[in-house]
């Protein structure tokens, strides 16, 4: 009889061929890899399968088909790797199989994810009376922000949000950055705030929302600040936009998917001066700490403003005294994830944390150097981990990232900044070494050469 217990053992012979093979194989899966995966297209099955077998059928048919973004030459988006201590960690807590709802649904999964939070608030230097709760990513957790921001902003109004809708309620203004992510406009969408709606403050070359081009604010009003552009990395002057918003009462929001992490580095510190004095902060554990997949932080100065927005109760599902997850998030049932933000922040320690922080954006450096040496444009500031490159025209930019993710020695993604076509590299990864740096260099130059010349292209 296959058990839990017996297929385990098969799941982590599989999952360690696994890792030992990305570090080999190429970061992107083959073109036929990705067509195999058309066996997956069968009506459902009338029979059961063995569990053994349909293992065995997930990784034949799955893992070719795979980015390799756990070896160190993954740096497309701002895709983190998974520490080790967070990667086996998540596999007892899959095991466990705990919904931690409710504090009585699962103790220990309540109680790491008590203490994971109070270790980011520490580490972000946030406020310590400060609240969050952890959810799928960054935009989930803007949407925490954001939906904590609307409740309080609208009690003071004297209008109950969350049971009275949005119908015929005192308007409330929001204030964004021309360099918004596009995910705190979709939160913005979720909690009936509008994309539209909001009005956009012009920013620097750097894509830093300018503080002389904020317009008036008051106490209806949600300013939405960034730690962390997603292209150039930059970081929105919060210290003076803080100042600002608190005298007419507004509430500051910061969007620091993984920008907020520098705070945990003191040679990079000095970039979020200022942040700790918003009211919320959505970030991620899933970028450049590195916790696997899912892992989302919504922090609020006031926790009784994100409770106010999240409570729930009756009389089979009635919070007890203590903190209550459920209570704090958009969700009832949810996993245990809090464990593995806990396990790789335990693993790494403020110092390890430090440096992988430094470590990556000392990399991302070395792409800067590496590059402009061999004459190619480096299109923003490099102040953390994210590096902008142009190889020419939008036309050669884009066939040598198609040639580069092709060539499957690194991937790097594609955009747009500020009208120029460019290159995106985010060196996210606690894995990167500086071999797959100078590995990666050598690569991205070959291809970008090859596509200056396309006649001499096969
Ligand atoms: C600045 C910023 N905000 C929000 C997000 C969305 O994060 P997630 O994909 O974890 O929801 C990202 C993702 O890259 C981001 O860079």
């Amino acid at each position: 009889m296959e058990t839990s217990i017996t297929l385990l053992d098969a799941a982590a012979r599989r999952a360690q061929e696994y890792l030992r093979r990305s570090t080999t194989r190429t970061v992107a899966p083959h073109t036929a890899d990705i067509d195999a995966l058309r066996e997956l297209e069968e009506p459902f099955p009338e029979l059961p399968s063995l569990p053994s077998e349909v293992l065995a059928f997930v990784d034949r048919v799955g893992s070719p088909a795979t980015v390799a973004t756990t070896g160190g030459r993954y740096y497309g988006f701002v895709n983190g790797g998974v520490l080790p201590a967070a990667l086996a960690t998540s596999w007892l807590v899959s095991a466990w199989d705990q919904n931690i709802s409710l504090r009585v649904m699962s103790p220990a999964g309540a109680a790491f994810e008590d203490v994971a939070l109070d270790w980011v608030i520490d580490v972000l230097g946030l406020p310590r009376a400060a609240g969050g709760a952890l959810v799928t990513g960054a935009t989930m957790a803007n949407f925490c922000g954001l939906a904590a921001a609307r409740h309080a902003l609208l009690r003071r109004a004297g209008w109950q949000v969350e049971d009275e809708g949005l119908f015929g309620a005192p308007p409330l203004r929001v204030v964004v950055g021309d360099e918004v992510h596009i995910s705190l406009l979709k939160a913005l969408a979720l909690l009936g705030l509008g994309r539209r709606r909001v009005e956009r403050v012009p920013v620097d070359r750097q894509g830093r929302m300018r503080g002389d081009a904020l317009p008036d604010l008051d106490d209806r009003t949600i300013v939405c600040v960034q730690a962390g552009n997603v292209n150039s990395g930059a970081f929105d002057p919060a210290r003076e936009i803080c100042q600002r918003a608190h005298e007419r009462g507004a509430w500051v929001h910061v969007d620091g998917a993984f920008g907020l992490w520098a705070a945990a580095s003191p040679r990079l510190r000095h970039h979020v001066d200022g942040f700790g004095d918003a009211d919320s902060w959505a970030t991620d554990g899933h970028k450049w700490p590195n916790v696997g997949y899912d892992c989302g932080i919504a922090v609020v100065r006031d926790p009784e403003a994100l409770r106010g927005a999240m409570s729930m109760a009756s009389a089979y599902f009635a919070p007890g005294g203590l903190r209550e997850p459920s209570q704090y998030s958009p969700e009832m049932s949810r996993r245990a994830r809090g464990v593995e933000l806990w396990a790789a922040l335990r693993s790494l320690g403020r110092q390890g944390l430090a440096a992988l922080i430094e470590r990556t954006a000392e990399h991302a450096g070395r792409f800067a150097t590496g590059l402009r040496d061999r004459g190619w444009e480096i299109l923003n500031d490099v102040v953390i981990n994210q590096v902008l490159v142009s190889f020419g025209t939008p036309e050669v930019t884009r066939s040598t990232v198609a040639k580069i993710q092709e060539d499957g020695v690194l991937w790097c993604g594609a955009t747009e900044w500020q009208g120029r076509t460019a290159m995106r590299i985010s060196v996210s990864s606690w894995a990167t070494t500086e071999e797959d740096v100078r590995v990666s260099l050598d690569a991205i130059d070959r291809a970008a050469r090859q596509c200056q010349r396309p006649q001499a292209i096969g």
